[in-house]
């Protein structure tokens, strides 16, 4: 049974009076105490949207909840769902919750089809039973596999090439099929390369765990005895770096609350990028991140990484079209608000 613990703010008094009418509706943010999920939840109260927060913090960070309810939690147990949903009056969800590394779902798929794929079977379910009909899912760019063009569209092939990316192509399936037999209506947003922090600096990325470049190339910039491993410069690209699309993650956040209003309004089920549409390479976040802290990054080249695409950016046509979204940020607002987090934690814990 899940170990339950009510974090609420001071000053949501609504759920504690003795005689409480109906609550407010809610929107269900599984994940929220994570890197997208904790930015996505700030976006969504700080523009008077209320979220309760479900979270087993076995990732995520409980400070990086500010401004809403959260239970911790399992999103895969059905009753705890069903009980989240009854008491905050829940009516659409936002799911994060997943394993995310690429090169642990190679050593331990079974916990990555558990957890990503069972788990969220579970959670449907017990929406569906609490009546919710609004789902969006935390997808990714890694459904296509190495692109074989670029920019890449929804219409591309999918072709996951590792299990956290298969798991991820299954969900989107398990959805479609959800909409088919229960009506259920979702947006599974396929994030490109997510980094940076909250401008207002109140929250950023756990590097602990990330072995994603821009939290690397921070670690150079204020760790000592940190430098990045260049995976490869002889790639058919302008300076040799494999080229991604790096999209800032209050771009992302953003994506979900306009999602979230495109299936209020009736929206069909569908998947959309969400990426700026411009390439960087790695060497490009090297140089962008250097003008941010005034300092070099320390780097060596190495071999390539195994399963790298040389490039892969967005087709961002869709979002623009279906959701009115498109990203405000580019680079340099990602290596700066980055910097500027993971700088205040440096100090922090000095
Ligand atoms: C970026 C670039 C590396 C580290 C990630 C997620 C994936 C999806 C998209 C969410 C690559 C290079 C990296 C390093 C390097 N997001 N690099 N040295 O692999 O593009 O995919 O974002 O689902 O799930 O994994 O991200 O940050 O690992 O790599 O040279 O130490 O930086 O080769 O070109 P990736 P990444």
């Amino acid at each position: 049974m899940a170990r339950r613990v009510m974090m609420r703010p001071p000053q949501d008094r609504s759920l504690r009076s003795s005689t409480v009418s109906a609550p407010d509706e809610h929107t269900l943010v599984t994940g929220g105490a994570g890197y997208i999920g904790s930015h996505t939840v700030r976006a969504m109260t700080q523009a008077g949207r209320r979220v309760v927060v479900l979270d087993s913090l076995e990732l995520g960070d409980a400070h990086a909840v500010v401004d809403a309810p959260l239970v911790v939690g399992d999103s895969s147990d059905g009753d705890l769902v069903r009980s989240v949903c009854s008491e905050y009056n829940v009516n659409e969800v936002v799911h994060f919750a997943a394993y995310k590394s690429v090169g642990e779902s190679m050593h331990a798929p079974a916990k990555y089809w558990r957890n990503n794929v069972a788990g969220t079977v579970e959670l449907l379910d017990a929406c569906l039973d609490a009546g919710l009909e609004r789902f969006v899912f935390s997808s990714s760019c890694s459904v296509y596999g190495n692109p074989p063009r670029v920019p890449v569209a929804e219409q591309a092939p999918i072709g996951p090439e590792s299990v956290y990316a298969e798991t991820k192509a299954m969900v989107e399936r398990v959805l479609h099929w959800y909409g088919v037999t229960r009506g259920l209506r979702s947006v599974s947003l396929r994030y490109f390369n997510a980094a940076g922090a909250r401008f207002d600096g109140r929250i950023g990325e756990d590097w602990t765990y990330s072995i994603n470049l821009v939290p690397i190339v921070m670690k150079a910039l204020l760790l000592p005895d940190h430098s990045v491993s260049v995976f490869g410069d002889d790639y058919e690209t302008p300076d040799g770096t494999a080229i991604r699309d790096y999209i800032h993650v209050d771009d992302l956040a953003d994506g979900h609350i306009r999602a979230l209003d495109y299936l209020a309004g009736g929206g069909a089920s569908t998947a959309i990028n969400l990426g700026t549409g411009v390439g960087s390479s790695v060497l490009d976040v090297i140089n962008a991140a250097s003008a941010a802290a005034g300092a070099a990054v320390p780097y060596e080249v190495v071999g390539r990484r195994a399963g790298d695409p040389m490039a892969t950016y967005a087709d961002p046509a869709t979002a623009q079209e279906v959701l009115g979204w498109s990203a405000r940020y580019g680079l340099e607002e990602i290596v700066r608000t980055a910097y500027n987090w993971h700088r205040q934690q440096v100090e922090g814990s000095a």
